[in-house]
């Protein structure tokens, strides 16, 4: 898919959540270049959300740069809804998030909204998560000792060398993992001592997938 075709479908996407977000309300807003289309879109309709939770600084950056009031999640008594991006999706709406490296504040969204829209492109919908590496982030000391328990089990733990999260960590993106079972190896993985967050959006999958296709956007 030429990088064109498949910004359109994530327009697309973007533009059907677009139609889910309330005047005046407060919206959590996820990280990516999907989410870079609704933000784009924000920042055409001024005044449509009184202000918005970011799920990275790199959201920060640009909604303070689109002129969208950027509040903290402590202050805000209720998050109707959070719009965000994937790498992987299933039609039982559970993802594989954190390719861009922002998943721990993006499960803390999708955990405080009441509502969660996932927005992809086509390419992103499998039947069975794993072929994208699961990214997991860690404690930095702890990086090693985690990498050796997944080996254990099978899986090749690589570091995202370079890459310090912004809340100081490390990840690693796990390839070889069989994810048979989304929530029990959610919760397996979040057991390990020094592991932040698994980037399974299982236990809180999305409430509503909206799918960017050649034939315009598709709601499951
Ligand atoms: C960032 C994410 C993104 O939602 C995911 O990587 C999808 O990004 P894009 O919309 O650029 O394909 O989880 O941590």
């Amino acid at each position: 898919m030429t990088a064109s075709l498949a910004d359109a479908k994530k327009r697309c996407a973007a533009e059907a959540a677009l139609q889910h977000v309330q005047a005046g309300s407060v919206l959590g807003v996820g990280t990516g270049s999907t989410v870079r289309f609704l933000i784009e879109m924000l920042a055409a309709r001024p005044g449509l959300v009184r202000g918005a939770v970011a799920s990275s600084n790199a959201t920060t950056a640009l909604l303070d740069a689109a002129g969208i009031p950027v509040l903290d999640l402590n202050e805000v008594s209720q998050l109707p809804l959070y719009i965000d991006g994937a790498d992987e999706a299933t039609r039982a709406h559970q993802l594989i998030k954190g390719g861009g490296g922002a998943l721990t504040r993006e499960k803390i969204c999708a955990a405080a909204a009441a509502r969660f829209l996932c927005i992809i492109d086509e390419s992103k919908l499998v039947a069975t998560l794993g072929a994208f590496p699961l990214p997991i982030e860690v404690i930095p000391m702890a990086r090693t000792l985690i990498a050796r328990r997944l080996e254990a089990r099978g899986a090749l733990p690589v570091w995202r060398e370079g890459v310090v999260t912004d809340n100081g960590n490390h990840i690693l993106d796990v390839h070889g993992l069989s994810i048979a079972d989304p929530r029990a190896l959610e919760d397996e993985l979040s057991s390990l001592a020094g592991v932040v967050t698994v980037g399974l959006f299982a236990r809180r999958p999305a409430d509503m997938l909206l799918v960017g296709t050649d034939q315009g956007c598709v709601t499951l």
